[in-house]
């Protein structure tokens, strides 16, 4: 079965592959989609759902789509699903970073989490996945690897930051990977 993830990021879309080899997992690229599809809803859930739906709805295809953001204790839960753009329009990881390391700058409540809610859509009915990864804000950036604001995010448990972090250990943990993994089974177990 032919099964679109709204997305054009290379990395998740071969995640996603490996793990689902009895479908035939296609990018938006891939079926000519090349428009900002917009993510205006209030929550992670709101978005993935806007984007699986514009799929369905404009191409007529079995879609899923995913949408992440960190969520801060002390800031009330922020930047949530403006993540991306915390720090403005121009989706900058560094300044990203900065800003929020400045915003808790004296506050020792560290606690954070990532987020990521999947929407699927197949055959007319629509399932949501969600996971979490907790863990604390740390006070500088450390490590190398990773996107986004892997460097000040250290996950409860380990010693390390998501970017000091091979993405095959950081997938396990992950809140993505989590929420990828509910999805995984539950297209396996073929009770949709
Ligand atoms: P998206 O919904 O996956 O595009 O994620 C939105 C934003 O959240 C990204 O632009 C990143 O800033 C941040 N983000 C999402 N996932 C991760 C992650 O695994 N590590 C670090 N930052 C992430």
């Amino acid at each position: 079965m032919k099964l679109v993830f709204a997305t054009n990021n290379k990395n998740k879309l071969e995640e996603v592959k490996a793990m689902l080899t009895n479908f035939e997992i296609v990018s938006l690229a891939d079926i000519n989609c090349f428009e900002d599809i917009p993510e205006t809803a209030a929550t992670f859930e709101g978005n993935a759902k806007l984007k699986a739906n514009y799929i369905t709805k404009k191409y007529g295809l079995n879609c899923f789509a995913d949408d992440t953001g960190l969520e801060v204790e002390a800031l009330n839960n922020e930047p949530g699903v403006l993540s991306a753009r915390y720090s403005g329009e121009h989706h900058n990881s560094e300044a990203n970073m900065q800003k929020l390391l400045h915003n808790l700058k004296n506050i020792s409540n560290r606690k954070a989490q990532f987020r990521t809610a999947v929407a699927l859509n197949i055959n007319n009915k629509q399932f949501i996945f969600e996971g979490i990864c907790k863990g604390e804000i740390l006070d500088e950036k450390t490590g190398e690897n990773g996107f986004g604001y892997d460097p000040i995010f250290k996950p409860i448990g380990y010693k390390k930051s998501f970017a000091q972090m091979e993405l095959s250990e950081k997938g396990i943990i992950s809140h993505r990977g989590k929420a990828i993994k509910k999805l995984v089974d539950f297209l396996k177990n073929k009770t949709w």
